[in-house]
């Protein structure tokens, strides 16, 4: 089997084509334009792989997506580049609109041209796997979680970028019959993620000795993943998933900021005695809250529990032991990853011109 993986030099799509290459027989063209977020370091043992191919090409592009469709003819499509920052969505939003919108809808069309080439039992197993998130049902009050049926109701422009992308992938199956798969995920945390997301940020900040910025009061409650479970669901919904279904995928772990924070620090004061920063939970500092933010992501995973069969391995507590150990181990990718745009900096407080 031939899978097209969209953003593979990312944090889930990089783990997906490691998953793929290392543990399945499958061959794996990785379609990624390497923005500051794509790092191939992130899939260095698996590119030497003869299933391996890369391609470096913009999923707004319509042109190149059809010559990569057309050279590597693949049996499935797995979606996952975006632009995938909440701050840098509020900062400016038209890059987050234009490749998570217009890109997904570039996709599809080049998708639908090379399955309508297809014939017979290769037509019926294609498929085509949007990867999506669960901030495009909203936000949750204290009680309650997000299934398949609740209403979408995005609040950043993130969240309505992937919430417009999930109603185009619909409307491809419906209107035209294209064989596709959604999938809505909650926070995910492990190896190989940006350093400008909340745990690597804390990781990094903390080693530093720097504060430790949590947004608002701290109380902003998100549901953890690991990725690697992430992209074991992923690998099922595709092989399993009942065409033109959604699953949720979620950790059922939830988990306030300023309880990720504290656990993060005790794991480092354990594997740092030596630190000058100890009790790194001092270093936990409190700032402005993020416009919009949304207090409470809950995601409710019987259906690909029940249906798929699909379990997580890790507990938040193994998880986030296993990434802080592989971020203290791999601070070289930390600086590479850091030389990115902007990564660091305060993002997300809307300052900058409207339009960008
Ligand atoms: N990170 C999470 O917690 C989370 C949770 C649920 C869903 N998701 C979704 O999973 C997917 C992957 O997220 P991530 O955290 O790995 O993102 P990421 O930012 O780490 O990686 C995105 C990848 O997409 C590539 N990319 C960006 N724009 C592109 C374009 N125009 N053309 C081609 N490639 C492009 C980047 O180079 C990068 O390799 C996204 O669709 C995201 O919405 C993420």
């Amino acid at each position: 089997m031939k899978i097209l993986v969209t953003g593979g030099a990312g944090f889930i799509g990089s783990a997906v084509v490691r998953q793929l290459i290392n543990e399945t027989s499958a061959q794996v063209v990785n379609v990624d334009s390497l923005t500051y977020a794509g790092n191939l370091d992130n899939i260095a043992d698996a590119s030497d792989s003869p299933r391996y191919a890369f391609e470096k090409v913009d999923v707004c592009d319509a042109a190149a997506l059809r010559e990569v469709f057309a050279e590597h003819r693949p049996d499935a499509v797995m979606h996952l580049a975006a632009e995938s920052h909440v701050d840098r969505s509020i900062d400016g939003p038209r890059a987050t609109i234009e490749t998570n919108v217009l890109g997904t809808f570039t996709l599809l069309e080049a998708a639908r041209a090379h399955w309508q080439e297809l014939q017979g039992d290769d037509r019926a197993a294609f498929r085509f796997h949007h990867v999506s998130t669960d901030e495009v049902f909203g936000s949750l009050g204290a009680e309650g979680a997000f299934s398949e049926t609740s209403p979408y109701q995005p609040n950043s422009p993130y969240a309505a970028s992937k919430a417009g992308a999930d109603h185009l992938v619909r409307a491809w199956r419906e209107t035209y019959g294209l064989p596709v798969v959604l999938s809505n995920c909650s926070n995910n945390y492990g190896p190989f993620q940006h350093p400008e997301k909340l745990i690597p940020l804390l990781i990094t900040r903390a080693l530093a000795g720097e504060p430790l910025p949590i947004y608002g009061t701290g109380r902003n409650v998100r549901d953890w993943l690991y990725v690697e479970d992430h992209a074991r669901a992923l690998r099922l919904v595709l092989e399993k998933g009942r065409v033109g279904e959604s699953y949720n995928i979620g950790g059922n772990e939830e988990r306030t900021n300023l309880q990720v924070a504290e656990a993060l620090c005790g794991i480092l004061d354990e594997l740092l005695p030596e630190s000058p920063h100890r009790p790194h939970a001092n270093l936990i500092s409190l700032v402005t809250d993020r416009p919009g933010h949304d207090l409470r992501y809950a995601i409710d995973a019987a259906k690909v529990s029940a249906e798929l069969g699909w379990r997580p391995r890790e507990t938040f507590a193994t998880g986030l032991r296993k990434t802080v150990e592989w971020y203290l181990a791999n601070q070289d990718w930390r600086a590479r990853a850091l030389a990115g745009a902007g990564a660091g900096e305060r993002l997300g407080l809307g300052a900058a011109q409207a339009g960008s």
